[in-house]
Formats: structure tokens, C-alpha cells, sequence
């Protein structure tokens, strides 16, 4: 029987169940090498329209957390002269919250007949996709972008090119504790089904 056609109880409770846990309540040792490997591979299956692969993946883990956190800090200092000791603190420490973040970036091909928008959608996928991963493999994770995600300086340091965007920050790690659930919408104010009958 080929996957596709496999009716998988889990997956769907899965989907049903899944929560994100917050950077700052995750703990190490996070995914083993070979265990990031398949959640970026899962990243890279992403629907992609034209196959234009309109992303990269940055894997930050180690000391390079520490050396992007100077950058982070470096830049947050240079716009809030006023900052408090505390705040600096926090951005120093923003990556070190988990044992690895990988970068998405949203590559655009400019000009292309596949829509900029769409080539961006795909990022968005990618990052939802390595979040499911790592959560149905047991893993705390979360799609961040706050600040340094639009920071010029933080996307040189990491590699992005000039045109790139960063997609989301992806946090990697073990829960701390139990997390809560949050609210969710209600099916009713997001769902309607059209009818031609008005
Ligand atoms: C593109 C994007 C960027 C986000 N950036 C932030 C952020 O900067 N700070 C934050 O607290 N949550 C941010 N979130 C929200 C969290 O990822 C997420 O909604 C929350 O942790 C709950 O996730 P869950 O629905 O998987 O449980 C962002 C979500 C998306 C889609």
C-alpha cells in the first residue's frame, strides 16, 4: 500500500492536538543530528510551485547562537541607546533559548512567472512543516520572527543575501514542563461553505 494511501489515526490526532512550546520553556539536548537532518528534509518537501526552491535553511546551534546573540545585542544597543541592563541581557540570550534554531529564509526568484507571493507562501509551508516535525517527534519547537528577523544587520551576519527575507526563526528543544494550550478559533467563525443558492 503506498503512504498516501495509509489512513493514519495518529497523524490526524496529531494535527488535532499540536501546540508549540515557547523558546524560553525549552531545554536541551533538542534533536540529535540525524534527527534536525529529517526535520529539515521534511522542510524541503514543501509544495513548491514552478520547483523553484524559493528558501535556505540556516542551522544556528552551539557557540554560533552565542556569536549571532552579540550581533542581535549589537544591533539592539545601536537603536535603543537607552536600553536597560536587563533587556540587553534578553537579547543576548534570544538563540540560546534552545539547543538549535534554523533560519528559514524566503528566497524570491524576482520577476518570474510564479508569483513573489506564492514563492513566500512556500517559505511559510517549510517552517510549518519542520515545526509539525519536530513536535510529532517529541520535540518542543516554535516559529519566531520578533525583531531580529527584519534586522539588516542580523541578516548579514547569518548569511542571508541582499533580497532575502527571513521567514521565521525555528526553535528547537525539549520541553522544560508541560505547556498550556491556547485559545483556538472557533470553527464556525473561520469555516463557511459557499452555496450557489445564496
Ligand atoms: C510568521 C510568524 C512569526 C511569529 N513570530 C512570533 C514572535 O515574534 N513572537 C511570538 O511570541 N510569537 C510569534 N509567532 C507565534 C508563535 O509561533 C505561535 O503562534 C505560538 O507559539 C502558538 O503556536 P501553536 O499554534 O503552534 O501552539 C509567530 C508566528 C508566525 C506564523
Amino acid at each position: 500500500m503506498s503512504a498516501l494511501n495509509v489512513r493514519d489515526k495518529d497523524t490526524i490526532d496529531f494535527l488535532l492536538t499540536r501546540r508549540s512550546t515557547v523558546a524560553k520553556m525549552m531545554d536541551g539536548p533538542g534533536p540529535s543530528d540525524a534527527d534536525l537532518q529529517k526535520i529539515l528534509e521534511t522542510g524541503m518537501r514543501v509544495p513548491d510551485h514552478g520547483r523553484l526552491t524559493p528558501w535556505r535553511f540556516i542551522v544556528i546551534r552551539g557557540d554560533a547562537r552565542e556569536k549571532i546573540g552579540d550581533v542581535i545585542c549589537a544591533s539592539y544597543k545601536k537603536n535603543t541607546p537607552d536600553a536597560i541592563e536587563e533587556q540587553i541581557e534578553i537579547e543576548q540570550e534570544r538563540l540560546t533559548r534552545a539547543p538549535a534554531v534554523v533560519a528559514v529564509i524566503s528566497r524570491v526568484h524576482k520577476g518570474h512567472k510564479i508569483p513573489e507571493w506564492e514563492q513566500v507562501l512556500s517559505a511559510g509551508a517549510a517552517c510549518q512543516t519542520m515545526l509539525i516535525a519536530a513536535q510529532s517527534m517529541g520535540y518542543a519547537a516554535q516559529w519566531l520572527t520578533e525583531w531580529y528577523a527584519y534586522n539588516a544587520d542580523v541578516k548579514a551576519a547569518i548569511g542571508a543575501e541582499p533580497g532575502d527575507e527571513i521567514a521565521g526563526f525555528v526553535y528547537f528543544g525539549n520541553e522544560m514542563m508541560d505547556g498550556k494550550e491556547r485559545a483556538r478559533p472557533e470553527y464556525q467563525d473561520i469555516v463557511s461553505e459557499w452555496s450557489a443558492a445564496g
